[in-house]
């Protein structure tokens, strides 16, 4: 993909992002203890594991809130710890938190608004924010309603577009499916799948939930205490007894 800003012949034929040896700590707690992996351009990749394994550590390590002590994390070919949270969005690296923060005294859409905040292209943003309203008629309802009276789903999915309209070409996604219904969690699934095939959008998702995110990833890794323990593509690991025991309820 020559034309691919992050296709650089050093890094592997498009390889977006690589965790090598990734070690981070609070304060003496090693939360990661040497972490390492790969996604690929366009790939959705899945990190699973039980609560507390490390899987929102791994993303706050990618994006520098937790800064790792030791190894290194590479996107599109450069070494980007230490890196602003502002320089990361501006190359299209954009994290959408656990929990879905969004701006509850803002309307949906300012809050949609504010994902743009470091574009400049009028036209690509309003292009963007049609695109969005059209892929989710409810926030186009909701549009002048502040972001705080929409339900957990809405919500979940205005942090979700949010995070578009900074026009990442990667998303690093943090347990979209805590706390809603089945049927919301669906929905949000079908959407990222949606964003990956549509938008090219590279996707790491970090979920408790193995189940579904073993039906809209590509290939998974499982995460126990700090480690990567097993990686596979996403039929391998729905295959694989030891994660159907561990993780998908047998
Ligand atoms: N701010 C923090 N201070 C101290 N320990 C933390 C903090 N955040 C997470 N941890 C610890 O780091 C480990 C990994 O946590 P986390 O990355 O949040 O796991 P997960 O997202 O998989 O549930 C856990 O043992 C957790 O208790
Ligand atoms: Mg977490």
């Amino acid at each position: 993909m020559p034309d691919e800003p992050g296709a650089n012949a050093a890094t592997g034929a498009g390889r977006v992002l690589e965790l090598d040896g990734v070690r981070t700590f609070y304060g003496n707690i090693e939360a990661l203890k040497g972490v390492s992996f790969h996604i690929d351009r366009q790939e959705i990749i899945a990190i699973l594991g039980s609560n507390g394994a490390g899987k929102t550590t791994c993303l706050s390590s990618i994006v520098g809130l937790t800064p790792p002590r030791s190894g290194r994390v590479v996107y599109e070919g450069a070494d980007i710890r230490g890196r602003s949270t502002d320089s990361l969005v501006k190359g299209g690296l954009v994290m959408v938190p656990e929990g879905r923060r969004i701006f509850p005294a803002l309307t949906v859409l300012e809050n949609l608004r504010m994902g743009a905040y470091l574009r400049r292209d009028r036209q690509g943003i309003k292009d963007d924010l049609d695109y969005i309203l059209e892929m989710f008629p409810i926030l186009a309802a909701r549009a002048g309603q502040d972001g705080g009276t929409l339900s957990g789903g809405e919500q979940q999915m205005l942090a979700i577009s949010r995070g578009l309209m900074g026009r990442p070409r990667m998303l690093l996604l943090d347990e979209p499916s805590l706390g809603l219904a089945p049927i919301v969690i669906r929905s949000i699934f079908d959407t990222i799948k949606k964003i990956n095939q549509e938008q090219k959008t590279t996707i790491l998702l970090v979920e408790q939930n193995a189940n579904l995110a073993l039906q809209v990833a590509h290939r998974a890794y499982i995460m126990t205490t700090g480690l990567i323990t097993l990686e596979g593509t996403a039929s391998e690991l729905m295959n694989d007894e030891s994660v159907r025991k561990a993780y998908l309820g047998g």
